[in-house]
């Protein structure tokens, strides 16, 4: 699909061409093949361990590649002023003496790759002004020193891969002002070389890989101001890319690839509008948010192949109306709804093969357009229902959509109102288990209108099966509880009533109402929120489902409403009560539903 292979094209290939022996009038080294037409010399594989004799002085192209050369010294080069590509790779090269290609002005192309360099020192590559390609890549170098490119102004591909690099000097990039390629892999690097990069004004495309940075400060590239594309891949231990970590760039492809990664990285993609491919593919990236991604309006395609996917929220691609391509295969998804789309009339490929599918209503839309969206050459899969299971989507019949590629209202099992009642300090469990296609997610309201959706919340915990267990009662979880269970097709609700007694208190089965224990730092002291608890009150009177509790609270509103009016501040407010006969079937405390005269008692603030 992408197109970045700039810089790929093996820079030595001219050499493979030279077939031909000729019998140069000039003469030819022995065991080397010769070319009078290209003045190319190679002698590939020969076991040399100097320079051979007799290579013609109007040489351009000289291959000494997989020989047993050691050493390279001034001199060794200065017949073949004519000399545009020399390559010396795959030899034994442990030093290369200053000044050794001083003579070569019309070099193009060097390789010293795979050699047993340690250092390079300053000199070895002046006179190399027109030189376009460099490989030291493959050797036992440790640093860069300063300057040591100075004198490549016309530089454009650099590749130091393969070497033992622990250090970059702040200036070892310094002149090299048309590096448009640079390669930096397989290196003990622990830092982006941040101050070296940043002499690069004229790099388009960095590769960064297989590095062992742990840490991506914040602007992490200075200056890279032609930058477009961006390669972060194999960084095992990079665990985090914060926000303004590529701040400054205007990049149009970023991959940040097989890397510890396990959130989308929204903050540092901000600011990069001309963004147009994106590959996350490989990290252990979990969720898509809705809404974060809106700055990339460029964005053409996202791959995020092979990672632990599980949703991707409705309004995620909100902004990408250019979204042609979206690659999410061997992930964990179980849908992919229309409305994570801006335009979804805008895709042309989904991969989405290798997820666990579940082919409900969620899935229709895709469904339905499997004729002019691309699924790749392995076709997505249903996981369920059973009666599809396993049937690749493109054997789709119409029949088979209607039939089962449905979704059906969320059905609450429990009976719509429940009862509890709790001792202090013991767990409290309001179950509330629904049914339905996709499977419903269940939340709840507390009594004081807060929503409870996680998994946590101070001494409440929202278990998977829907049950809402409060760890240890106190007596302001009192209340009226709503769970709410919805999915694509509808919602359910159920209203559960909790009491919780008190024990050894003063007060003898004393309860309160209308606190948020999810609010920990709330004390004891329950503190009243009249707006909320109107609603509540009202929204259990319509339901009439807890009238006399209705009634109760009403008599205790009015009771507080008259203590405020007339002036008079009680910190405590008792109400008696008589509770109705059982036959009402709603009397919120059944354990002592034969009692007397009951009491409330409510703390004011
Ligand atoms: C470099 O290449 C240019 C043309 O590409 C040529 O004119 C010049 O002589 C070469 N050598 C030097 C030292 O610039
Ligand atoms: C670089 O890392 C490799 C592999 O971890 C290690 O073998 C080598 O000794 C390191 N080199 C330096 C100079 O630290
Ligand atoms: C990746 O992250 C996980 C959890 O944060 C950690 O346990 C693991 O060691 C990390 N892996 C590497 C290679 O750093
Ligand atoms: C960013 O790059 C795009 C094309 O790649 C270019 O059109 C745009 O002018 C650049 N913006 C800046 C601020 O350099
Ligand atoms: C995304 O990155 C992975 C890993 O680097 C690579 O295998 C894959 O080809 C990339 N995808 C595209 C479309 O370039
Ligand atoms: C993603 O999809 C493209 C086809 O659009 C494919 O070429 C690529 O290899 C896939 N995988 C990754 C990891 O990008
Ligand atoms: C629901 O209420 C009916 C009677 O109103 C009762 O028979 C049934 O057991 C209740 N079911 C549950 C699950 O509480
Ligand atoms: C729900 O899950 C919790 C914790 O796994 C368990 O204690 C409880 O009994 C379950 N409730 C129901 C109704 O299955
Ligand atoms: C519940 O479903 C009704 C329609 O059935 C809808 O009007 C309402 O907005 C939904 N409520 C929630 C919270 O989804
Ligand atoms: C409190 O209620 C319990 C039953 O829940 C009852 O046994 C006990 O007598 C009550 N205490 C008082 C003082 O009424
Ligand atoms: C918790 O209670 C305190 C004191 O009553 C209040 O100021 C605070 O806003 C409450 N917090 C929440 C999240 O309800
Ligand atoms: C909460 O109670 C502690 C002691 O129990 C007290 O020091 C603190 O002031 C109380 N906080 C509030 C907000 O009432």
């Amino acid at each position: 699909m992408t197109s970045y292979t700039e810089g790929k094209q093996n820079p030595f290939l001219g050499l493979a061409f030279v077939a031909a022996f000729v019998g140069s009038t000039l003469g030819c080294p022995s065991r080397c093949e010769c070319s009078a037409q290209t003045k190319a010399v190679v002698c590939h594989r020969k076991r040399m361990s100097t320079i051979p004799d007799g290579i013609p002085t109007e040489t351009r192209i000289l291959d000494l590649s997989k020989n047993k050369m050691t050493m390279i010294n001034p001199d060794d080069f200065i017949a073949f002023p004519g000399l545009e590509e020399l390559d010396l790779s795959g030899n034994v090269i442990s030093y290369v003496e200053p000044g050794a290609f001083n003579t070569l002005f019309n070099m193009h192309s060097l390789s010293l790759k795979s050699n047993r360099i340690k250092l390079i020192p300053l000199g070895v590559f002046t006179a190399l002004t027109n030189l376009t390609r460099l490989d030291i890549s493959d050797n036992k170098i440790v640093i860069l020193l300063d300057y040591m490119f100075q004198d490549l102004h016309n530089l454009k591909v650099l590749e130091v891969g393969d070497n033992d690099l622990v250090y970059i000097t702040p200036s070892a990039f310094s002149g090299l002002l048309s590096l448009e390629t640079l390669t930096l892999e397989r290196c003990n690097l622990t830092f982006v070389p941040t101050e070296a990069l940043s002499h690069l004004h004229n790099l388009i495309s960095l590769h960064l890989r297989y590095l062992t940075i742990s840490t991506l400060h914040p602007y992490s590239f200075k200056k890279l101001f032609r930058l477009r594309h961006l390669d972060i891949d194999n960084w095992p231990s990079l665990d985090r890319v914060p926000a303004n970590t590529l701040h400054g760039l205007n990049l149009t492809t970023l991959f940040i690839t097989n890397t510890n990664l396990s959130s989308f990285p929204y903050q540092a993609l901000k600011h990069l509008p001309y963004l147009t491919h994106l590959n996350l593919s490989y990290n252990r990236i979990r969720h898509i948010e809705g809404g974060m991604l809106l700055e990339l309006v460029r964005l053409r395609e996202l791959h995020l192949v092979g990672a632990q996917l599980f949703t991707i929220e409705p309004y995620a691609f909100q902004g990408l109306r250019d979204l042609k391509v979206l690659n999410v295969s061997h992930n964990r998804l179980d849908t992919l709804e229309k409305g994570v789309f801006q335009s979804p009339e805008a895709l042309e490929v989904l991969l989405i093969d290798h997820n666990p599918l579940v082919c409900d209503c969620r899935l229709m839309w895709i469904l339905q357009k499997k004729h002019s969206i691309f699924f790749g050459d392995s076709q997505p899969e249903c996981s369920t229902p059973e009666g599809i299971r396993g049937r690749p989507f493109k054997e789709f019949k119409e029949t088979l959509l209607s039939y089962y590629v449905t979704c059906t209202k969320p059905k609450i099992r429990e009976n719509k109102t429940q009862t509890y009642t709790a001792d202090e300090g013991q767990p409290a469990m309001l179950r509330c288990s629904a049914d339905g296609t996709p499977r419903p997610t269940v939340s709840w309201v507390s009594p004081r209108g807060r929503k409870l959706t996680g998994r946590s919340h101070g001494r409440m915990m929202l278990h998977n099966n829907g049950t809402l267990e409060i760890k240890s009662a106190e007596m302001q979880d009192s209340g009226v509880y709503v769970c709410l269970a919805s999915n694509t097709a509808g919602n359910d609700t159920l209203m559960a009533s909790l009491a919780v007694k008190s024990l050894g208190s003063l007060y003898a089965n004393r309860t309160q109402y209308y606190t948020d224990p999810s609010n920990t730092t709330a004390n004891g002291t329950a503190s009243v929120s009249l707006g909320l608890d109107l609603k509540t009150i009202l929204v259990s009177t319509a339901m009439g489902c807890f009238t006399f509790l209705g009634v109760v609270l009403f008599c205790f509103l009015l009771l507080f409403v008259w203590s405020r009016g007339k002036g008079k501040h009680k910190n405590n407010i008792d109400v008696e009560y008589v509770p109705r006969s059982k036959s009402n079937g709603t009397n919120v405390d059944s354990a002592e539903g034969q009692a007397g005269p009951r009491r409330f008692n409510m703390k004011m603030m």
